[in-house]
């Protein structure tokens, strides 16, 4: 029997049709993919579900009986959980007042916190999500993004959870915490939960899920059980079309070095050295936590470090501020845009300006008409889906952030740009535009670092890997001799 049922489901914002009567069921116990490139509606369906939005047609069905006009917490009331794409939570207050905030445990008359049982319910459900090691006492602000985003799983699973939504779990995690995850969410559908995951890593469907529903432009395209179904024709289903080309061949001979780092120490780094030529990609692997984005917030001046050496085409360069590091041309995307790389209360357009003023700027005046020209052809090369470039980016779909993140950096004309997860959360075709844009900066000789959990994509887009592990710099592996294996095995500390 299907416990939910969305029929006919309309929404629309300013501009767009973000669900155009979309019909979604799912059965008790059934893990369901839900796919679709970025903008096709899947967090807004999932909003609606979770009573964030409300939609403007159509019906919801949960076990037989219709439901509407439900708030957020109505909806956790009735067995409906959601984990959003977005991370939110409070990073002033600890893990456990994360996890309980809404219903922090009292004892006695006074109804005072009771801290000791807080304490314990957390650490128990810390543990369900793989997190043994992260006190529960600690403030969420020190927690790296992929243990909050196992924090705000922990959340969703704390409650007596019948329909449990995963919009991008995984993105920030690594395989170690994704495997954790899955048996956590193969538990949980034994036990009778229906869970609804949305990712952009087809490899991820075909270990969770049991079926798939695609979306596309807001509309219901297909509902296919997992096992009959091809990544191809997933793919085709989604696109509209086949892709064949994921990670486009590059053909440039590295030139003379860009870029060398000796001897970076800090608190959690230990002597960390490394170069990249003109014309490079390089990676950079590792577990969670191994030091990998400190390494780049070390490089644009984002964070003090103790000792190092950096040149930039030859000369001396000390970081001061990431401004600073822009002048000596490296550029950096960070990995948590919503904190660290866009300004979300401003258009698409100024966020992908506003790092490069300098560019329509004469006699002190800015050339408004050429700032749009250029934000214009930026939405294009890389099909931001916007309905206009003044649009206001935390509208957008999480993809289609990202992809302005990445536009806000290359205008700055860059000789190294660090990339931190460059495609977390951007859909199959969206991903082979920017690694073709990677091509590209190549081929103008600029150099890449690249820091990304995904195997495939680190492997497939690298020259060469350095390899961290608790700080330490473990391996340096060229493309001949990539494996899974070998990378895997300096990133948990094995050398031989
Ligand atoms: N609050 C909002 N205001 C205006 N437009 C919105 C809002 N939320 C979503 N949209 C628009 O609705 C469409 C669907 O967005 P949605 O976030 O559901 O996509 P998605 O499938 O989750 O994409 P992604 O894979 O990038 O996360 C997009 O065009 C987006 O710009
Ligand atoms: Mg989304």
């Amino acid at each position: 029997m299907n416990i939910l049922e969305m029929r006919e489901i309309y929404k629309a914002f300013p501009g767009v049709v973000a669900l155009d009567h979309v019909t979604l069921e799912l059965e008790k116990g059934e893990v369901m993919a839900l796919l679709g490139e970025n903008g096709a509606g899947k967090s807004t369906l999932m909003k609606i579900l979770s009573g964030a939005y409300h939609a403007d047609e159509g019906q919801i069905i949960l076990e037989g009986r219709q439901i509407s006009g439900y708030t957020t917490q109505e909806a956790i009331d009735m067995g409906i959980s959601i984990v959003y794409q977005e991370l939110n939570n409070i990073p002033g207050i600890s893990v456990a007042e994360n996890l309980f905030l809404n219903n922090l445990p009292t004892k006695g008359p006074a109804k005072t916190i009771d801290y000791k049982k807080l304490y314990a319910d957390s650490e128990a459900l810390l543990k369900r999500v793989g997190l043994n090691n992260v006190d529960p006492k600690a403030s969420l602000g020190t927690l790296s993004v992929a243990e909050k985003q196992l924090v705000e799983i922990a959340k969703a699973v704390s409650k007596n959870v019948k329909i449990l939504v995963m919009d991008e779990p995984t993105s920030a995690l690594n395989d170690a915490e994704t495997d954790n995850l899955f048996e956590l969410i193969l538990k949980m559908r034994d036990e009778g939960v229906s869970i609804v995951y949305i990712s952009h890593r087809m490899s991820e469907i075909y270990r969770v899920a049991d079926s798939a529903m695609v979306m596309r432009d807001g509309k219901y395209i297909a509902k296919v059980k997992v096992a009959d179904t091809t990544t191809d024709d997933l793919v085709a289903y989604m696109v509209g079309r086949k892709i064949d080309d994921m990670y486009p061949k590059r053909s440039v001979t590295p030139g003379k070095e860009v870029f060398a780092v000796e001897h970076l120490t800090t608190n959690r780094l230990k002597d960390i050295s490394f170069h990249i030529r003109a014309g490079e990609v390089v990676g950079l692997f590792g577990l969670m936590g191994a030091g990998r984005s400190e390494i780049a917030s070390c490089i644009v001046g984002m964070k003090y470090h103790q000792t190092s050496e950096m040149r930039i085409n030859g000369e001396k360069y000390v970081p001061v501020s990431p401004a600073n590091a822009l002048k000596h041309k490296i550029t950096y995307v960070p990995a948590e845009r919503k904190t660290d790389g866009l300004f979300l209360a401003l258009t698409v357009r100024e966020n992908i300006t506003i790092s490069n003023l300098d560019l329509f700027t004469k006699h002190g005046k800015m050339d408004l008409k050429k700032e749009k020209k250029i934000a214009d052809e930026w939405i294009k090369t890389l099909h931001v889906k916007t309905p206009k470039s003044e649009t206001i980016i935390e509208s957008l779909s999480g993809g289609n952030q990202q992809k302005v993140a990445v536009a806000k950096s290359l205008i700055t004309d860059p000789e190294l740009i660090i990339l931190n997860e460059p495609t977390r959360g951007i859909d199959v075709s969206a991903k082979a535009e920017i690694y073709m844009l990677i091509n590209e900066l190549c081929a103008q000789g600029k150099a890449v670092l690249m820091i990304s959990s995904e195997l495939p994509e680190i492997m497939s887009m690298s020259d060469r890997i350095y390899v961290i592990c608790e700080g330490r710099m473990t391996g340096e592996v060229q493309k001949a001799d990539f494996t899974q294996e070998l990378l895997v095995k300096y990133a948990i500390g094995e050398t031989d």
